[in-house]
């Protein structure tokens, strides 16, 4: 049971990834629909596959639950179910993710993918008051050279993307590797965020920092191994989507207990709670929030910080301002 008062706090979501929202009866809904053979007979053994030993493990699972979203109307479903979901959990904002690299390797064109989702986020601005905005996200196992070409691609929908990302494979792929992506996407206008030191190291933290020079830094928990690297995020304000029970179930902490979130709050880093990829990894962001209550005996007083932090960390300068707590 969620606390009350996390379930009323108003909060911004700045980290979860659209295909990583896909419940396992949508999942099964949507290999119905498009005829896709999943290798699970049902969907209670779908939901016993999400253990992992780790990102590596989690993320070819991801990518084959999401080969059954194939067209317009199944992009638009994951995004309604995402954000109706969200805002019953008290999201103002949500930035969500969308690794679009997926579906156009499987036939889905741009246009399908982006259209609907805008169109969700439309619809549940006006529906359900809660306000969302598309950040596209590449893979960083594949070359710069193809995330160039997605840049190419979104061109058209510039001024209705917020910004561009970097997830997948971290280990072996270091921020280097898309230093050309970062000064293109910032060239054409978009905000960036990049996924660094989840399982990677802290000097990838600092790559990210020092190459690609993003806005926010994805996770960044192993940033927590290094003094003088906390002490620039600090004073550089650099925002942390931190992803709890994502990081327990990629085993990139032992336990909720040993979860750094704690130390990173009092080493005055913005810091804020996120998803990730719920039905994956156990819930959605109040589930975070509450497990970080629970196992790491958090007050109210910083409960709320963190909510604050998730609005001053926002892309948009409405949310950043306004004060919603
Ligand atoms: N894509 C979806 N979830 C991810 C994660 N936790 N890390 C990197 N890429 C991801
Ligand atoms: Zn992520």
């Amino acid at each position: 049971m969620t606390d009350a008062f996390i379930a009323t706090l108003p909060k911004a979501e700045l980290h979860v990834h659209l295909e990583g929202t896909l419940e396992p009866e949508m999942l099964f809904a949507l290999a119905g629909r498009n005829r896709v053979e999943l290798p699970w007979p049902d969907i209670g053994q779908a939901r016993a596959a999400y253990t992992f030993t780790g990102l590596e493990h989690f993320l070819p699972l991801l990518f084959q639950a999401a080969s059954v979203l194939r067209g317009g109307q199944d992009f638009y479903d994951l995004a309604h179910a995402y954000l109706t979901r969200a805002a019953a959990d008290g999201v103002r904002r949500t930035e969500m993710f969308l690794g679009v690299q997926t579906f156009l390797d499987a036939g889905v064109p741009i246009a399908e993918q982006i259209d609907t989702v805008l169109a969700a986020i439309s619809d549940a601005r006006t529906d359900l008051g809660i306000d969302g905005a598309l950040i596209i996200t590449c893979q960083r196992h594949r070359s710069q050279t193809a995330a160039l070409e997605v840049l190419d691609l979104i061109e058209p929908w510039r001024d209705r993307i917020l910004g561009i990302g970097l997830g997948a494979a971290e280990r072996g792929n270091p921020p280097a590797k898309f230093a050309d992506y970062y000064t293109a996407a910032r060239a054409r206008g978009y905000r960036t965020t990049i996924h660094a030191g989840e399982d990677g190291p802290a000097d990838y933290v600092r790559e990210a920092l020092d190459v690609c020079r993003p806005d926010r830094i994805d996770h960044g928990v192993a940033a927590v191994t290094d003094p003088a690297l906390l002490g620039r995020l600090r004073d550089e304000a650099i925002p942390l989507t931190v992803c709890p029970l994502s990081n327990v179930a990629l085993r990139v902490v032992p336990s909720m207990a040993a979860h750094p979130l704690r130390a990173m709050v009092a080493a005055g880093l913005l810091v804020t709670v996120n998803s990730d990829d719920p039905p994956y990894f156990g819930g959605y962001v109040n589930d975070n929030y509450e497990a970080v209550r629970t196992h790491l005996g958090l007050d109210r007083a910083t409960l709320a910080t963190l909510a604050r932090n998730s609005f001053r960390a926002s892309f948009d300068d409405q949310h950043r301002i306004a004060t919603h707590i």
